[in-house]
């Protein structure tokens, strides 16, 4: 039996969740990556994201622990609306296939609900490789188990960075963020996804530069049949935003342009 005691964390949180904690970075803590959890950032709707300290001398040097809730305690979205046209993986990764995890999942008995959290985290985790690969901004990711992820911390020891629903910015500014974004949403493209909950809310702007997080429902465009229709939605969450600090936005032709170029 582990206990918080015996990592010694800096934060620690009440009972339950060092517990929690403790079993969720256990991997994480063993393969040398997290040395301390500094404190909370937030719980969102399915998640908790720790900031960590890393090992000395490695780069970079904070890093953020996305935990996940087992299933049953999320907040429910219309998970089902993400599912299609992606299989379920595993806690490693792999493609669910075999007959008694199929069965588990469609009873959605407790190793059901476990493999779908798995599989929601690996979806997240698989997306933010290809996608740090491709050069997109998104938090370079180092390691996933079967409920967290492990990934580069956007902000510094005082805090994580803003989401930029909480910035207003200077029309200038806001031009210059849109067309990063935009650019990202084309490198997202190029590899077949889309983000399917984009919106000023999974933005933080760092330092004059943008990280897209929180992308476990990344659905495939060619695959996914309401893939066109999440796009424009993504778009037009963007266009609300940018319209507030003064910059016109034509999401829906936006939206067609890109998909037509790069989807067809
Ligand atoms: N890599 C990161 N660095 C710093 N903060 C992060 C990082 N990832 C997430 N966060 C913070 O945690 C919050 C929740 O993460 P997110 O991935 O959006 O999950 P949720 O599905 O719970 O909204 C974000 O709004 C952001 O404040
Ligand atoms: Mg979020």
């Amino acid at each position: 039996m582990t206990s918080h005691d015996e990592f010694g964390f800096t934060f620690t949180g009440g009972h339950q969740e060092s517990r929690w904690l403790t079993e969720s970075l256990s991997e994480f803590i063993e393969d040398g990556y997290v040395t301390d959890v500094l404190f909370r950032v937030k719980g969102g709707k399915e998640a908790t994201v720790y900031c960590c300290r890393a090992a000395p001398g490695a780069d970079p040097p904070l890093l953020a622990a996305k935990v996940f809730r087992p299933r049953m305690f999320r907040a429910m979205r219309n998970d089902a609306l993400y599912k299609e046209g992606r299989g379920m993986l595993d806690g490693e990764g792999k493609l669910v296939l075999d007959g008694r995890s199929r069965r588990a999942l469609a009873k959605k008995t407790a190793y059901g609900r476990t493999l779908d959290t798995a599989s929601w985290v690996r979806h997240e985790y698989a997306a933010l490789t290809d996608l740090a690969a491709a050069g997109a901004d998104v938090p370079r990711p180092l390691a996933a188990t079967a409920n967290a992820i492990l990934m580069e911390f956007v902000g510094d020891k005082e805090g994580a960075a803003p989401t930029l629903s909480s910035l207003r910015l200077p029309a200038e500014e806001a031009r210059r963020v849109l067309d990063r974004l935009l650019a990202n949403v084309e490198t997202f493209l190029s590899l077949f996804r889309v983000h399917a909950d984009l919106s000023a809310y999974n933005v933080l702007l760092w330092r004059e530069e943008v990280r897209i997080i929180d992308l476990p429902q990344v659905v495939d465009a060619l695959r996914h049949p309401g893939a066109f229709d999440l796009f424009r939605r993504d778009l037009a969450r963007l266009g609300d935003y940018f319209r507030k600090q003064g910059v016109p936005v034509d999401d829906e032709g936006l939206a067609r342009d890109l998909w037509s170029r790069w989807i067809g």
